[in-house]
């Protein structure tokens, strides 16, 4: 098994890619902590990998909340004795919202969600893994994060701002061992667009539009899960500071 012994946080996993990561992830030898803000759905995940010879605990964390992202990351440690592998999958959507359009509390809370997040689950985890010199990180960003027609205004920022959150980080810490990388997905079959509500009916054009180009029907969570599973494990142990796109094709238009 690729991840034996390996102590993995993925967050937002109690649905779509996050959970076929967790699922992935624990059939290939990880102990896994499932955080999500879902608690029935965590349950059901979390059963599902123990019920199937997995090791997973739940933790109920919202990564806007500075202090769930630190308990988060303490139940990780006192259950399986420390964090090798870390998943900033949570994300959410931003209704297609165009510049014009998008207000503050929307652009704060997709920043909050999208790379907040992500910096302080690192920041926290981060210790714990130079302790062992050895580590990898795996930012779920998106298409919208390396092109600009592919979402809206808050949530294509977001994603690039993760980028750049991956590449720093990589690049920072890549000589005491740890590995921070990125995945890009086009579209993906999941429950993300049940979120969005008042969209932009133009930001939602030039994104249908956009969809349009995207060379396949989208993905299954489990395919960009594998890609997570590749960088989680030494498979990819050159593999640093970089955005893997797992599209179909699409940013190749
Ligand atoms: N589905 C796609 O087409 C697609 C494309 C590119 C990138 N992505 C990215 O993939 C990631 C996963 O999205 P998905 O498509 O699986 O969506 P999803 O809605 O199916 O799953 C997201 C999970 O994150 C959880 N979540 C939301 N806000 C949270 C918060 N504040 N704290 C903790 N958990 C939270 C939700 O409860 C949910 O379980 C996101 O970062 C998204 O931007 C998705």
């Amino acid at each position: 098994m690729k991840l034996d012994n390996k102590v993995a946080i993925v967050t937002g996993a109690a649905s779509g890619v996050g959970k076929a990561i967790a699922e992935l992830y624990a059939k290939e030898g990880a102990k896994v902590v499932v955080a999500d803000i879902n608690e029935g759905a965590i349950s059901a995940v979390v059963d599902g990998i123990n019920a199937a010879g997995g090791a997973a605990i739940g933790v109920v964390a919202n990564v806007m909340k500075e202090e769930d992202v630190q308990a988060m990351v303490d139940k990780a440690v006192e259950a399986f004795g420390g964090v090798d592998i870390l998943v900033n999958n949570a994300g959410i959507m931003d209704n297609f919202r165009l510049i014009e359009t998008v207000e503050d509390d929307l652009w704060e809370r997709v920043l909050a969600i999208n790379l907040t997040g992500p910096m302080r689950a690192i920041r926290k985890s981060l210790p714990f893994m130079l302790t062992k010199g050895e580590g990898a990180i795996i930012n779920i960003a998106s298409a919208a994060g390396i092109t600009g027609g592919k979402g809206g205004v808050a949530y294509t920022s977001s994603k690039h701002g993760l980028v750049g959150l991956t590449k720093n980080v990589g690049f920072m810490y890549a000589k005491s061992g740890i590995r921070c990388n990125a995945i890009a997905p086009g579209g993906v079959m999941t429950n993300i667009s049940n979120t969005m509500t008042n969209l932009d009916m133009n930001g939602m054009q030039v994104f249908q539009e956009a969809a349009g180009t995207q060379r396949r029907e989208p993905a299954d969570p489990m395919e960009i899960a594998t890609v997570a599973l590749f960088l989680a494990s030494n498979d990819s142990h050159f593999v640093n500071g970089t955005v893997i796109a797992a599209d179909g094709g699409w940013t190749a238009y």
